[in-house]
């Protein structure tokens, strides 16, 4: 999916203004992340941690269950993403949240802070071959 130059900064502003909602008291390291939907809406969220770690939830994840909550999953189409942290620097999705992802929109821009600087990568170029049940069926009954 391609997005004009206004529409990846409106994405990424929104991502930004999350970063300071983000709960990470153990980490400190603050992630604010914003999609938007084949329809245009924008959804935003950050990470949310917890004391016992491995139930802390991504910023990328979080937005993605606001909407789901607002719109439905079975309507919601991610047309692009957009992640970024407190200093602005490296923030690549982790694993499950490229999974996350790809179940809403495998040909989602996913916009965020690289090794090399800004990126534009899609879902499924960031994970090749995700995971999806319906494609996992398609393949038993082939
Ligand atoms: N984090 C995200 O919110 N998104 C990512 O894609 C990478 C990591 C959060 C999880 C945790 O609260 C903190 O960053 C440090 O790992």
């Amino acid at each position: 999916m391609t997005l004009s130059e206004a529409e990846k900064t409106q994405l990424i502003e929104a991502a930004r203004s999350m970063v300071e909602k983000a709960y990470a008291p153990y980490s400190g390291f603050r992630v604010g992340a914003a999609l938007m939907t084949i329809q245009g809406n924008i959804f935003t969220g950050c990470n949310v941690e917890n004391s016992s770690y491995g139930i802390t939830l991504c910023a990328e994840r979080a937005a993605i269950a606001m909407a789901v909550a607002t719109e439905g999953g079975e309507n919601l189409q991610i047309r692009a993403l957009a992640v970024v942290n407190e200093a602005d620097s490296f923030c690549s999705p982790c694993g499950a949240c490229r999974q996350a992802i790809f179940e809403f929109g495998s040909d989602a821009l996913i916009l965020f802070q690289g090794v090399q600087g800004w990126q534009e990568k899609l879902a499924k170029e960031l994970l090749p071959e995700g995971f999806s049940l319906n494609c996992s069926q398609d393949k038993k009954s082939n």
